[in-house]
């Protein structure tokens, strides 16, 4: 049973508004950022996603391109962020095949639970490459592409369409802290970091930057991995103000935000889709 479009996107966006536009994702074959990609391909855009394994990334990508008829998905498997060559050759290969880098989402991520006191420095140092090394690499790869789409799509824009834009995908465990992802905080408190700076360096020529900090996701293997049994997501939920855990579509949703003419004005910020989550720590 194909899963619904109302799952992945509210009903508030217009088909059409990413028209010939194209999105290139580190880390697509992932449930968030291929879900962020299947939003944008219902809305009209064509995809790259980029992933370690090869034949996880081909068949999502074959998934995510039963969007919408005639879209392009491309996926590019045996490509490690922490390898700025393979970066840049499938940033390459995109730009030949589907023809621009107009949006790009930095969400390859690596991550496990362990204590401080229970990781290796090799073990700290891996999430630091795939995250910030990752993320950088991410960047220096795309941002000819981001400016040249920028150029072309003047923002804000005088027709709706846009380009130029890259955002990440973070999380709130560096606001408060979080026992067993020492790693994983120390590492998306960098990847915020880097999203400023590339909103102040590349703002000028057009390009926003901006970042997406989910709180727990249903479904996610990270919600499955910080959980250790089967969760039961109503009485879990209990402490979220919201009431909820998150669901993809509301992250598919902040993505498209950001990366409409709506968003034109956002730039350098961190956009937390968490219910008020990590503001009510302790609280519950
Ligand atoms: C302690 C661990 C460990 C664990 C690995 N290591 N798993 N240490 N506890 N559970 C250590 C290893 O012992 C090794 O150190 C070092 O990390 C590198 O491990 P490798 O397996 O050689 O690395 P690699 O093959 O590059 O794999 C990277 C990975 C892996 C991060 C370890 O989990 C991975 O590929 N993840 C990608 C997918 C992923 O994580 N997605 C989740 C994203 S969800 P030594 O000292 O032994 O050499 C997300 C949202 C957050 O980010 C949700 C919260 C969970």
């Amino acid at each position: 049973m194909p899963i619904p479009r109302s799952e992945y996107l509210s009903n508030v966006w217009r088909d059409g508004i990413f028209e010939g536009r194209v999105v290139f994702v580190t880390g697509g074959a992932g449930t968030i950022c291929s879900a962020q990609t299947r939003a944008m391909v219902y809305l009209g855009a064509d995809a790259c996603i980029i992933g370690r394994n090869v034949e996880k990334t081909e068949s999502v990508a074959a998934d995510i391109a039963t969007a919408r008829k005639g879209a392009k998905v491309l996926g590019i498997g045996g490509c490690d962020v922490r390898d700025p060559e393979s970066l840049n050759k499938a940033a390459e290969r995109c730009v030949k095949e589907l023809g621009a880098i107009d949006f790009v989402i930095a969400g390859a991520a690596g991550n496990f639970v362990a204590p401080i006191m229970g990781l290796s420095s090799n073990g700290f140092k891996t999430v630091m490459e795939i995250d910030v090394l990752g993320t950088y690499n991410t960047v220096k790869a795309t941002i000819p592409h981001l400016i040249e789409s920028a150029q072309r799509n003047p923002n804000p824009s005088t027709d709706g369409l846009t380009g130029g834009r890259i955002l990440y995908v973070s999380a709130t465990f560096h606001y408060a802290g979080m026992p067993m992802q020492a790693h994983v905080a120390a590492a998306k408190a960098s990847v915020d970091s880097i999203s400023s700076s590339v909103a102040l360096e590349f703002g000028p020529y057009g390009v926003t930057s901006n970042v997406i900090a989910p709180g727990g996701i249903a479904g996610t293997e990270g919600m499955e991995r910080l959980s250790s049994s089967k969760l039961d997501l109503k009485e879990t939920a209990k402490h979220i103000p919201s009431g909820r855990w998150g669901t993809i579509r509301d992250i598919a949703d902040a993505t498209v935000y950001l990366f409409s003419d709506a968003g034109n004005y956002v730039n350098g910020n961190v956009l937390v889709v968490d219910g008020a989550d990590w503001r009510n720590k302790g609280m519950g």
